[in-house]
Formats: structure tokens, sequence, C-alpha cells
């Protein structure tokens, strides 16, 4: 074990450009929060880093740090908190286990990756997020300023990347990885700044062909996205006015509603449904339709006495069901924290990824049903939906 260390194998590595990722995992504490970090060369402009993609159970979070700090931390994680570490390079991975006696295992295997996956270039230009550069979207919708972020829209641009990051992972682990053309909607599209990103993400970064409808209420929006998809040469972008119950969509790939007011998110996780669409990815808005029917005559009374744990009550109480409703019908679904709070407090996704084996419906229903009950909630809309 002489001279073999975390921090000299990576290092050695990412010298000699032979680094692919590494792996920290199995943490000691199992009921922790943090569960995985995994660790990735980039380069920025500023030089290349160490990308921590942190996984904790309801969130992600990633930190880019300078090489010399990254390995440290990297240490620092298996020496403390995570007992698993391997390190993947082209020419050999390398794994370090740390026992509960605080022994460390190590193993050297043949490489489970191939040559072609370690250069951040080759990666980047496989899989481009969204880049500032000449984007002439971003400009048009004032987030960016001849190539810089305008002040104030930083959270923004975040917020988008991580939504990219978000369908980027649902995408890569369904059955939308092999699609070689996507039909996409963007219910309640707004000023369209996810519905451009996530159409240049999907053609420009997983070179994807892409036919994408953003719908929206509000006409002034429509014609101005429109104008901007055109400027920017988006054939396979259009958006349309008019309200999402109103619209019966063909069959989708993708559907994604964010921050849709109220009952929208409904009407789109519905046509979301109904459209077979292969992956679901809602943030819900307000959530009004349940709160103003809550008729509690249980302990929870004491929560629901406050207005603001009420309001919270509501929106949990909503999006429980939703996940309810879309797993009565065949879908896999996923509720966490997309964004930290600061930069928005509708911050939840509820993402929803359609299973070969159909559900049991009859059991979600009764599983609605008791939900229901227990909050006296008569009406669930997205339920009458379907009747
Ligand atoms: C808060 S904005 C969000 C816009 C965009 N999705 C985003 O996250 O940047 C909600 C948008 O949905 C539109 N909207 C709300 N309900 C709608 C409906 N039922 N049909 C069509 N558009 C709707 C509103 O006009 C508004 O532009």
């Amino acid at each position: 074990m002489k001279g073999i260390d975390i921090q000299t194998i990576i290092s050695a590595s990412v010298t000699g450009k032979t680094f692919i990722r590494l792996i920290l995992s199995s943490p000691d504490d199992k009921k922790g929060d943090l569960n995985k970090v995994t660790v990735r060369l980039i380069e920025l402009k500023n030089g290349p880093k160490l990308s921590f993609l942190y996984t904790y159970r309801i969130k992600t979070e990633t930190k880019n740090h300078d090489i010399k700090k990254g390995l440290a931390l990297a240490e620092e994680l298996f020496g403390n908190t995570l007992t698993l570490c391997v390190i993947f390079t082209t020419e050999a991975d390398y794994s370090f286990r740390r026992t509960k006696k605080g022994k460390i295992l190590f193993k050297k295997s043949h490489p489970a990756h191939s040559e072609s996956e370690f250069s951040t270039e080759h990666n980047m230009k496989k899989k481009r997020m969204i880049s500032l550069d000449n984007n002439i979207y971003l400009e048009g919708l004032g987030i960016t300023k001849n190539g810089m972020l305008n002040e104030g829209m930083s959270g923004k641009f975040r917020q988008i990347n991580r939504f990219v990051e978000t369908i980027d992972g649902i995408i890569d682990s369904s059955e939308l990885k092999d699609k070689e053309k996507l039909t996409v909607f963007d219910m309640g599209s707004g000023k369209g700044y996810l519905t451009f990103s996530v159409y240049d993400f999907f053609v420009n970064g997983l070179k994807t062909e892409t036919d994408m409808t953003g719908i929206e209420y509000r006409e002034d929006l429509v014609r101005m996205c429109n104008g901007i998809a055109s400027e920017c040469g988006y054939t396979g972008l259009k958006f349309l006015q008019g309200s999402i119950s109103d619209f019966d969509i063909p069959a989708c790939d993708i559907l994604i509603a964010l921050h849709a007011c109220d009952t929208a998110t409904d009407d789109a996780i519905y046509k979301g449904i109904s459209s077979g669409a292969e992956a679901i990815i809602v943030s819900p808005c307000c959530h009004k339709q349940i709160r103003k029917q809550f008729h509690i005559e249980n302990g929870l009374k004491e929560i629901t006495r406050h207005g603001i744990l009420e309001e919270r009550m509501a929106e949990m109480a909503t999006d429980a069901l939703r996940a309810l409703m879309l797993e009565a019908n065949g879908y896999k679904t996923k509720i966490f924290e997309y964004i930290s709070d600061e930069h928005t407090h509708k911050n939840i996704m509820i993402t929803a990824v359609r299973k070969k084996k159909t559900a049991e419906h009859s059991v979600y229903l009764e599983r609605i049903c008791c939900l229901k009950k227990f909050l006296g909630i008569k009406k669930f809309y997205l339920e009458d939906l379907f009747r």
C-alpha cells in the first residue's frame, strides 16, 4: 500500500489524462443525509476543476473545486463520511474500502470504462449543458447581455441548468435514451426560459432531433417566443396560444410543466398520462384547489389552524395525491427539491417515468381515497379529470 493513496492516484490520472471519474459511496451513517458523491474533471474558463456532485437523500448539489482542494476533499470524505471510494481511469480501476475497524482495503482491477470517456472536452462536446456563448435566446429573454449574465439572473440561470441536468438524468435512465427523435410539450411555457434551454440541450447537446411545443395562455409571450425561436433557427420549436386543458396533444415522449398555476399542473399531468408520455416532469406552483377543501377532523387540526402550515400541508397533500395518481397510471415517481430554496421556494419537482409493468390501478385509487378521507377532501381535480 506504500505510495498508493487516493490523492496520488487521482492526481496522477488527472495529469496523465486518464481520469474518468471517482465515486464515493456507502456512508458510515446509513440513515444520514449524504448517500454518494461523484467527482468528474471539467474544464472551465479559469482552468480545470473537480466537479463534485453530492447525492443527498432528497436532493443533489454540485460544487466545483480547484484540483488541489478537490483532492483533499475527496480524501476527507473517504476518511470521515463515505467508506467506499472507486477511482475509474482508462488504465485501471482502483477501489478503497474503509472497514468498521478503520482498516483500508485496496484493490486494483481492469478498467470498466473505455478511453473515449476520459476527455472532459469530449464529454462537454457530447453533452453540452446550456452555454452562455453566442446564445441568442438567453440574450432575447434578457438573461444575458453580450454573453454575460445580467444582474440578478444567476439564480434563474442556475435553475435552468439544474432543470436540464434533471431531464438529462431521466433520459439517461429511461427508454428515451435510445430514441432518435423526441416529441416534447412544455405546458404553461411562459417566457420560454426552460423551453428554449431544453430544446437547445436536446438538439445541440444530445444531438437528438426534437419536435417541441410550448403551450401558453398569453398571446404576447407566444408571439415573443416564436420570434426568438425563428431568430435562433430552431425549426423544431414552436409556441401555441391556448389553454392546456383545450389542447389534444398527440403521442408525446416528454411532458413538462414548470410552475403552471394551481390546477394547470393537474391539466398538464392529465395530458401527459393520456398521451402515454414516457416521462412527465412538473414543478407545481400554488395549491389552492386542495387547500380550500381541507376539512380536518383529527389531530392534524393542530397544524392547519396556522395559515402558513395549512398552506404547506396543502402543498404536500396535493403533490402526494398527484404522485399516487401517476403511480395508478403506471409511472414510477420521485418528489424532490430540484434547486435550493434560496432561488425559489417553488422548488419541488415531481418526476414520473413510465414503468414496463402496468400498475395495480385499484390499489392506488384506494390509497388516494384514504388520504382524501383523512384530510376531509371531497374533490381532487386530477382524479376528476379521469372520470
Ligand atoms: C409562473 S409561469 C411559468 C413559466 C415557465 N414554465 C417557467 O417556469 O419559466 C406560468 C405560466 O403558465 C401560464 N399558464 C397558467 N395556466 C395555464 C393554462 N391553463 N394554460 C396555458 N397556460 C397557462 C401562465 O400564463 C404563465 O405564463
